[in-house]
This record gives structure tokens, C-alpha cells and sequence, in this order.
């Protein structure tokens, strides 16, 4: 079909184009018939401009007109006035302005939507999938994924002009699960053999330090078959950085600079650098969370040395046992009620606590139902230790460290939000996160993982620890927080082999299983690797977080849903007989 292609887009008339015979393209927004007079608002991705069709104006154009429904696409042709006074619109930045047609031609129907296309709809996200062609419509998922656009480009820029190479890597590759369930792909020409889909590209970026490529980046598809979150997917974009004869100050450096171009040109926000440090140990004590919130304080104090005396069993048991003590003060909170201690209680017993203590702090003490168990000294130590006074609630918790300390994080961001202390206007609470432990302790097997992952370097005055007490060794490897958000983790690689060898044994892999799953990068080792290290980027949360949005799907195009399907072509899917034979699969 011919028609008339557009001289202008519909965010882009003003009052000096008033006059102006124009051609706008688009698709119909709204539409209002008043006395005759048909206005019809024309949306595309760069506005909305109010057309109006007059029946003595243009009679047949008119006529034609009054079948235009939601979202038909057109093509009018007429010229600009100004608008009347009474349809005025200062929120718009078209809205002085609008344009009376001379000429309509319906570029093509569209059925009646199933829901309405526009912001702060309540619609399931569901039916937002299965339609999201149209969901993409709507100005806020426009906003987002422009936001989106400019972030990479920013991004790409900044590492060009630090002279970093941007090498694509294979989504082909050997399954080597790093700590998340590998995705597979079998091999139709290799009987019984598959392909996995890459977790993060973190082998091929150490092969291309020894390759010589000493600054790599990489926007990158990556993909894990785990449980979904709102800010989880199974397929997710990195940024991924890799450098060569680098320490984590290094590192550091290239990523506060991104960091502080990227809030600048997206939020206009002037980064103070450096961004702040906490050991995962500090982190955990005073916020028990390896990802602490920092946009309020509501810090954890650790009541160890306060209690170690006292009579009460559970806190005797707990330092006996090398394990943690930790209050919380919610200020102004000692007129809570017992039912709403007992949900605060069934909040931390959710998460495993044994149960919570707490106190209230009077003008001559504590009162609590523990009360009885401590000396008036002790009392007066823990009010003095929590910094409390009168009015005020304390928390306690005890038991094992890192299990205690985290669900008094919980129950520190659930007051948070009780207490409303989310700051309201935009804050940016960068963190770098340091220090991690190298190993993991699992209960149910019995055995120790790599925190991160099985190349990341040991802290150098840990090593003689690896074999003896593996569980005190420090990592070189941090991650970056944003408002209580993971947005970055990486490390200081292991490049020697010897030490990349004890480090599986550490780890309880045989040379063998290390050799047939590793022998390929640590075959590249032998042939000189520089010292390395890197970091990654969870781009889809970064640009959550600079969106304001409270999910990552937001942020992308085509996401699946929660529980990994795309409603929208209805995957996964079934395939067919032929298929599965040509890859030798047979279906149990
Ligand atoms: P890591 O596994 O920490 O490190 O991943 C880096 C960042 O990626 C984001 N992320 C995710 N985002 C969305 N959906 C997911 N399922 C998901 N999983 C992780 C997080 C995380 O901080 N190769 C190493 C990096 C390195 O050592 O250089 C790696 O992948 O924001």
C-alpha cells in the first residue's frame, strides 16, 4: 500500500511548526468524539500528538475517521494549529499544539487489545508476556529499554576509551557447572555428547589473558538453570571484564570509573569516589548481609563479650560454640505489642531462628521475659553496649554465626521497612563488598565449594591454610552492592598451575575430574598466563536498579516468566519425533 511517509515523529511538533502541512505515522491512542469533532491522540515511541478530524473540515476524512479504533495504525496528513484553549495540554510537551487532518489512511486494523495500553495498568504479568509486542508499547517499558540502550552504549565507550577489547565468545561451550545447573545442548553429529550453554564466560576471558588480550569486555549473554527471583533470570546479560597484570585495586579503579559515568550520564548523579569498603566479615557483623542496604544505618551490634557470662543458656551456648550473639535496636519501638512481637517472631522463625528475644528498655531497666537470667550489671551493659534509652526495643538473636547473623539481617531490613527509614527521593549506595571466605561449607554433602569459583585466588597469607583449615581462607575476590542489590562479583584469578592444583584438592576434585573438566585452562596455564583478574557485571540488575523497577523484567525485552516460560510463543515446547531421534534422545 502507498502512503504518505512521515515528516515528523509524534513527540516532536511545537508551536513553531504551527502553520506546517505535516505527516505523522503512528498508532491510535485514544480517541474522543466531542460534538462531531473526532480528537484522536497518535502515539509512536517518541510521543503522543493530538490529530482532530472536523466534519467541515474534511467530510470524507472525517467519515473515515469515525472507524478508527485502539491501536490501528495510520498515516494523516493535515496542518498544525494551535490548539484551542480548552483542550490545552502543558504536561505534554506537544500539547499546544495539534493537527487538523486533511487526509487519513488506515495502514492497518488492529483487534481490541487485551488489555489497555498505557502506564499503571494492572495487568497480570502473564497476559503482559503473552502479549508482549503490546506490552512493549507502553511509554514505561519504552523509557526502560531506551534507558537500557543508552546504558550500553555508554558502557562501551568507556571501555573503548580505556583501550579494553570486546571479543565475543562461544554459547557453545563444554559443560564445566560452575555452581548453577548447566543448560544442555546435545549434539546431533556426536552420539551421546552435548554442549552446555555458557553460566558466564569466565574460562574463555582467563584463555584470552593468555592469549595476550590484557584489557577484554564483553556484553554478554549468559545462561543458569536456576530458580528464578525477581532478580534472577535463566538468561541474563553481563558485562564482562577480564585484565592482565592487575591487582583488585586495578580492578577497582576501572569499575568506580564506570560506575561514576554511568550514573552520570543516565541520573546525572556525581559518584563520589572511592566507593566505600567492608569485608564480607564487617558486613555480615553489622548488617548481616554479604549485600548490606546502606541507605539507612540500623546497624547490628554483636553482644558476644556482653553476655559471655550470663546465665541464659542460649547465649552461653551460642559463645561456647563459637557462634554469634547479635541485637538489633529498633528505636522507639518499646510500645509494640505482643502480637506484634509474636509476627516479628514468626518472621525470624521462618528463616530458622529458634525464636527471637527482645527486650524493652524502661527507665529503670529491662523488661522482658528473659530479664530474670542477667545481673542488673549485665542489663545495664547491654542497654549501654545497643546504645539505648528509654522507649526503645531491643532484638536478640544467638546461635551459629553466619545462619544468626543473617536473620537478624532480615529482620534489620523488615524494620527498615516498618520503620519507613527507605529513603523515599533517589539515593545510589554503592559498597564494595571484600574479602569473601574461598570455600563454602555444605551441610548436606558433607564437603566445601568454591564461594565463588574453583580459579579464584586465595588471599597469599591464607595458603598454607588450604589444606589444614580451608574454611578460614580469604578470597581475593569482592563484589560490588548497589542499595542492597549484588550488581557485580569477581575475583583475582589463580594463574599458576601448582596453586590452581591445590586448590582442587582443597576442594575434594581429583586430578582426574579437574584434568577432564579444567585440564583445557590449566593446559593454557603451562604456557605462560599473566597474573589476571576481573569482574562481572549483572547488567539486567544495574539497569533494574537505575529505572527504579523492582524486577529485571522490567528491564527486558523478552523475559520468561517466573517459572521459566515464555507465554508469549510458548516455550519450552515439545518437539517432535524426527528431531529427538536425529539427536539419539528417546524420552522416558
Ligand atoms: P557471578 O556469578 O557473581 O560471577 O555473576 C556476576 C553477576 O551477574 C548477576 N547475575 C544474574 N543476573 C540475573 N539473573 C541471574 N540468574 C544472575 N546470576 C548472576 C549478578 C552477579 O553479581 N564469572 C564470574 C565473574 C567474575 O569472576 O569475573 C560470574 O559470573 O549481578
Amino acid at each position: 500500500m502507498k502512503f504518505s511517509k512521515r515528516t515528523h515523529t509524534c513527540g516532536e511538533l511545537r508551536e513553531s511548526n504551527i502553520g506546517k502541512s505535516v505527516v505523522l505515522n503512528g498508532w491510535v491512542d485514544t480517541r474522543r468524539d466531542l460534538g462531531g469533532v473526532i480528537f484522536i491522540d497518535l502515539r509512536d515511541r517518541y510521543g503522543i500528538t493530538q490529530i482532530v478530524f472536523e466534519p467541515h473540515y474534511n467530510k470524507d476524512t472525517h467519515e473515515l475517521a469515525s472507524h478508527l479504533r485502539s491501536e490501528y495504525v495510520i498515516s494523516v496528513e493535515g496542518k498544525v494549529r494551535k490548539r484551542p484553549p480548552e483542550t490545552d495540554n502543558p504536561k505534554l510537551p506537544t500539547g499546544h499544539i495539534d493537527v487538523m487532518v486533511d487526509k487519513l489512511i488506515i495502514l492497518n486494523k488492529a483487534e481490541t487489545p487485551p488489555f489497555q495500553i498505557a502506564d499503571n495498568v494492572d495487568v497480570h504479568e502473564d497476559i503482559r508476556l503473552k502479549y508482549r509486542y503490546l506490552d512493549l508499547r507502553r511509554s514505561n517499558m519504552q523509557k526502560n529499554l531506551l534507558l537500557r540502550h543508552n546504558m550500553y552504549q555508554s558502557v562501551r565507550k568507556y571501555f573503548d576509551e580505556q583501550n579494553f577489547v570486546e571479543v565475543e565468545t562461544p554459547i557453545l561451550m563444554k559443560s564445566t557447572p560452575e555452581g548453577a545447573r548447566d543448560f544442555l545442548v546435545p549434539s546431533r553429529v556426536h552420539k551421546g555428547k552435548f554442549y552446555a550453554l555458557p553460566q558466564s564466560p569466565q574460562t574463555y576471558k582467563q584463555l584470552l589473558m593468555v592469549s595476550g588480550f590484557d584489557r577484554y569486555f564483553q556484553i554478554v549473554k549468559c545462561f543458569r538453570d536456576e530458580d528464578l527471583r525477581a532478580d534472577r533470570q535463566p538468561e541474563f546479560t553481563q558485562i564482562d571484564i577480564e585484565m592482565s597484570f592487575v591487582d583488585t585495586e586495578d580492578v577497582f579503579e576501572i569499575v568506580e570509573g564506570l560506575m561514576k559515568k554511568l550514573l552520570k550520564e543516565v541520573k546525572d548523579y556525581d559518584l563520589e569516589i572511592p566507593i566505600p569498603r567492608l569485608s564480607f566479615n564487617e558486613a555480615m557483623e553489622k548488617y548481616g548481609s554479604d549485600k548490606p542496604d546502606l541507605r539507612f544505618g540500623l546497624e547490628m551490634v554483636t553482644l558476644n563479650d556482653v553476655v559471655k557470662d550470663a546465665e541464659f543458656r542460649v547465649f552461653k551456648e551460642a559463645v561456647e560454640n563459637n557462634g554469634y550473639v547479635t541485637g538489633l535496636l529498633a528505636k522507639g519501638c518499646g510500645d509494640y505489642t505482643r502480637n506484634q512481637l509474636d509476627v516479628l517472631t514468626d518472621f525470624v522463625k521462618k528463616l530458622g531462628a529458634g525464636g527471637l528475644i527482645w527486650m524493652r528498655v524502661k527507665e529503670d531497666g529491662l523488661d522482658a521475659p528473659v530479664a530474670k537470667f542477667f545481673t542488673d550489671e549485665e542489663k545495664q551493659n547491654i542497654i549501654n553496649t545497643m546504645n539505648a534509652e528509654a522507649g526503645d526495643l531491643l532484638f536478640i538473636l544467638a546461635g551459629p554465626k553466619l545462619k544468626t547473623l543473617s536473620q537478624m539481617g532480615s529482620l534489620r531490613l523488615e524494620m527498615a521497612k516498618r520503620l519507613d527509614l527507605f529513603p523515599k527521593e533517589e539515593v545510589w549506595k554503592l559498597l564494595w563488598v571484600t574479602d569473601f571466605p574461598l570455600f563454602e561449607w555444605d551441610d548436606e554433602t558433607q564437603r566445601y565449594y568454591a564461594m565463588h569459583h574453583p580459579f579464584t585466588s586465595p588471599n597469599l597469607d591464607d595458603v598454607d591454610k588450604l589444606e589444614s583449615s580451608p574454611g578460614e581462607v580469604r578470597a581475593r575476590a569482592y563484589d560490588l552492592v548497589l542499595n542492597g542489590n549484588e550488581i557485580a562479583g569477581g575475583s583475582i584469578r589463580i594463574h599458576n598451575a601448582d596453586l590452581q592444583a591445590a586448590m582442587f584438592r582443597a576442594l575434594g576434585i581429583s586430578d582426574e575430574e579437574a584434568n577432564q573438566k579444567f585440564g583445557f585452562l590449566m593446559g593454557a596455564f603451562k604456557y605462560g598466563a599473566p597474573p589476571h583478574g576481573g569482574i562481572a557485571f549483572g547488567f539486567d540488575r544495574l539497569v533494574m536498579l537505575l529505572a527504579n523497577e523492582h524486577s529485571i523484567r522490567e528491564v527486558m525485552a523478552f523475559p520468561k516468566t517466573a517459572s521459566a516460560t515464555s507465554p508469549m510463543d510458548d516455550c519450552p515446547s515439545p518437539v517432535n519425533e524426527a528431531q529427538l531421534k536425529e539427536l539419539h534422545i528417546k524420552l522416558r
